[in-house]
């Protein structure tokens, strides 16, 4: 579904040139749930951001669904660490935000707020479709803020640290939501995040990066059965296990000392 081929991004910053990441090399599946770990700074946001075509890649090749990316697809959505809810919209309107911006949709916007109306369902929202935004709780909002990136049913979801903003408890419940709602859908989804617990609860494939330039350091496969949770489960010792290993990864000195 996604594939990156020897992909390079470098910025010209303002100090000079800045390798934002190197060599990768990444094949996710369709339907497959990967999640990318990583120091700050080491190219996450912006790897999400090539898959979407916000920005071209300075070398390399970007495909989704077997297409160059050339720039934003329909059936490819973003959703970011904060909600950014349009505050004087309601909660449904925000939502169907995507689809009255596209008019192109191939439903009819009656089957469009159907469809709104069984997504608010499915993450607790029922009943809160006239309410603003400022009168939920940010894990409401980002529970808007899923709900409205599943509108246009992606084949693709890329997700920047969407729940680190949010509380241990929410946190929890939405990863829970979201395994729920992947394993309805067949979303293939990438998510950044910078709790490695959340990358191997979530994940079927974890991907760590290397500090500076981002390179790909380990992908590590996840064979723990679902569904998981970030609380107390049944998988707490094997989750607990890889969770080592990953920190282990990540805090070893910087890719350079190992070329
Ligand atoms: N538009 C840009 N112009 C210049 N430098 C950028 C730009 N976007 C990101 N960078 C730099 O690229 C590196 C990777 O950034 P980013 O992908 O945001 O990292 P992460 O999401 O892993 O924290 C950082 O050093 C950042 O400063
Ligand atoms: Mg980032």
């Amino acid at each position: 579904m996604i594939r990156l081929d020897g992909v390079g991004q470098v910025f010209d910053g303002r100090e000079g040139q800045v390798t934002a990441l190197e060599k990768i090399d990444l094949h996710v599946r369709g339907g497959e749930f990967v999640t990318l770990i990583g120091r700050s700074g080491c190219g996450k946001s912006t790897l999400l951001r090539l898959i979407a075509g916000l920005l071209p890649p300075t070398s390399g090749s970007v495909q989704v669904a077997d297409e160059p990316v050339t720039g934003p697809r329909r059936d490819v959505s973003f959703m970011f660490q904060r909600p950014a809810l349009l505050p004087w919209r309601s909660v449904l309107s925000n939502v169907m935000l995507p689809v009255e911006i596209d008019k192109g949709g191939d439903r009819s916007k009656a089957a469009y707020r159907d469809r709104a109306h069984q997504l608010l369902e499915l993450v607790g929202l029922q009943g809160f479709e006239r309410r603003l935004p400022h009168e939920l709780s940010g894990g409401m909002q980002q529970r808007v803020s899923l709900c409205r990136s599943l509108i246009r049913d992606p084949q693709v979801m890329l997700m920047d640290e969407p729940f680190s903003a949010l509380d241990a408890l929410t946190r929890t419940e939405l990863s829970e939501e979201l395994q729920r709602i992947k394993m309805e859908l067949a979303t293939t989804i990438v998510f950044v995040t910078h709790s490695i617990e959340e990358a191997v609860v979530l994940a079927d494939r974890v991907v760590v990066l290397t500090p500076r330039p981002g390179r790909m350091r380990e992908v590590v496969d996840i064979d723990i059965p679902r569904p998981r949770s970030l609380a107390q489960n049944a998988y707490v010792t094997e989750v607990a296990t890889i969770s080592a290993r990953l920190h282990g990864l990540l805090s070893e000195k910087d890719s350079e000392d190992r070329r």
